[in-house]
């Protein structure tokens, strides 16, 4: 018999099971609490309440571990490259060559848009924040694509749907960036790499010549890897939720695009530059920052300090931390806000404050003065979140669906008004 709780309630003797993972993590299987006893659960923020049971991606936050498929993410961002942590996240394990060369030939085949894309671009007011068009721009796809729509489809028809988000993804973040700023779209280049593409369907003007450069390459590659999934956050249960009603993946990833926009959320590494910026600003004083940070009647927060599960140290914030020292010494650039963040850092890691609320850097403390560095202005930051963590959102939905999961409706406890009756509008008070 597996290990049960029990429990008295109202008189009566109650026993409900406990699942075990298969990293010891367990949990008390609430399914049937509800007919047994009356008795819901509530917990704002699911701060200890577990949705679903997932084999994509394991963390601890106590010890700092992060594991895609059962593999560390020090050792994929060492030695993997992002369309290969895509295909482990997203069909369970890594890649054979021919695998892997199938899977990278159909995205490069598809980066292409429909040209009606630029008629909704158009649409969008030069200034638009980069997330909203992209959001927009992958819902847009369920027009382009109706089929997407059948929830019934075969696995192959969902499968060109994957490959069409991962392989669009960069062709929409780019044009995104070109709307905000008033330049030309440019096309993809099937000669390059998954990075390459973007970077230089971002950055190349019809003036001049433009040339990929291997180390920028190279170092969002990692990036992206860092970012493609962790488990069940904000955005993925958001693109779980929005997929168990059946909505199609497009629309699914679209709600999660904007889930993770948020400054509590993805949107926090441009908030982390925002804030570094306005600590240079104000003289670089972060013992400043640091007690406006503390003063619970200041709305101020240290933008990339804390984390809802890791209670240690981020290790994807590790391995970007250096990254972050080895791209701009590779690339030559002094960012005067590196050194503040590792000031704040600092001090932060050894105030009390901190220390007792295990505050430590999150993934995106320092990945926006990477960004920086490879000249990626601020408020794309986000988007390049998204699109690192478009396997994974992948992944999650397909496993929800394949799993076949209810749709999501959580219940509450009503606390409103009671039994009140209606009155003429005249003779109210
Ligand atoms: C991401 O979930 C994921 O996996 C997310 C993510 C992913 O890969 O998908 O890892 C990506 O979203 C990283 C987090 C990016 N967000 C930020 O950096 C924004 C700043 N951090 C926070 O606002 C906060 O830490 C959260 C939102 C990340 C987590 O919040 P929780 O778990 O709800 O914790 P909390 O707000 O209840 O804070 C606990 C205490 C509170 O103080 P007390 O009530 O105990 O006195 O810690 C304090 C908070 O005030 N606190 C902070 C703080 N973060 C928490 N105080 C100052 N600065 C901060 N950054």
């Amino acid at each position: 018999m597996s290990e049960t709780v029990k429990f008295s309630y109202g008189g009566k003797d109650f026993e409900l099971p406990i699942i075990e993972g298969t990293e010891n993590e367990k949990a008390i299987d609430i399914a049937k609490l509800r007919a047994q006893t009356g008795l819901i659960t509530i917990d704002p923020g699911f701060k200890n309440t577990g949705s679903t049971t997932s084999s994509i991606t394991f963390l601890d936050g106590e010890l700092g571990i992060l594991r895609y498929r059962g593999y560390n993410i020090e050792e994929l961002a060492e030695k993997s490259t992002f369309l290969e942590v895509a295909y482990l996240l997203i069909y369970g394990d890594l890649p054979t060559q021919h695998q892997y060369e199938k899977f990278t030939r159909e995205i490069t085949t598809h980066t292409l848009v429909h040209e009606d894309i630029k008629k909704i671009l158009e649409g969008f007011p030069s200034n638009s924040h980069p997330m909203g068009v992209l959001s927009s721009l992958i819902c847009s796809l369920t027009a382009f694509y109706p089929e997407s729509l059948d929830p019934n489809r075969n696995e192959d028809a969902v499968n060109l749907s994957i490959v069409r988000l991962l392989a669009k993804m960069p062709t929409f973040a780019a044009w995104a960036f070109k709307n905000e700023v008033g330049h030309p779209v440019n096309y993809p280049d099937n000669s390059l790499d998954y990075c390459s593409n973007f970077l230089k369907m971002m950055f190349a003007l019809p003036a001049e010549k433009y040339d990929v450069d291997p180390i920028v390459a190279k170092a969002l590659d990692q990036l992206l890897i860092l970012h493609a999934d962790h488990e069940q956050n904000c955005s993925t249960s958001t693109v779980r939720i929005v997929g168990s009603s059946q909505a199609s993946i497009f629309a699914s990833i679209s709600a999660g695009i904007n889930a993770l926009w948020g400054p509590l959320h993805g949107g926090a590494n441009q908030a982390v530059i925002e804030m570094l910026e306005q600590i240079k600003a104000d003289g670089g004083d972060t013992k400043k920052f640091l007690d406006k940070a503390k003063d619970k009647n200041d709305p101020f927060r240290l933008m990339g300090f804390g984390h809802r599960v890791y209670k240690n140290f981020d290790p994807r914030a590790k391995i970007i931390k250096k990254a972050a020292d080895d791209v701009l010494l590779k690339l030559g650039v002094k960012d005067p806000v590196l050194e503040i963040a590792k000031e704040l850092e600092y001090a932060a890691l050894n105030d009390q404050y901190f220390v007792e609320r295990n505050l430590y850097p999150n993934v995106d403390f320092y990945s926006g003065i990477i960004y920086r560095a490879l000249g990626i202005p601020t408020d794309m930051f986000t988007v390049l979140f998204a699109m690192g963590r478009l396997p994974g959102w992948i992944a999650q939905w397909k496993e929800m669906r394949h799993n076949g999961e209810p749709i999501g409706r959580p219940r509450q406890i009503y606390t409103g008004a009671v039994d009140k009756h209606y009155v003429s509008m005249n003779k109210r008070g």
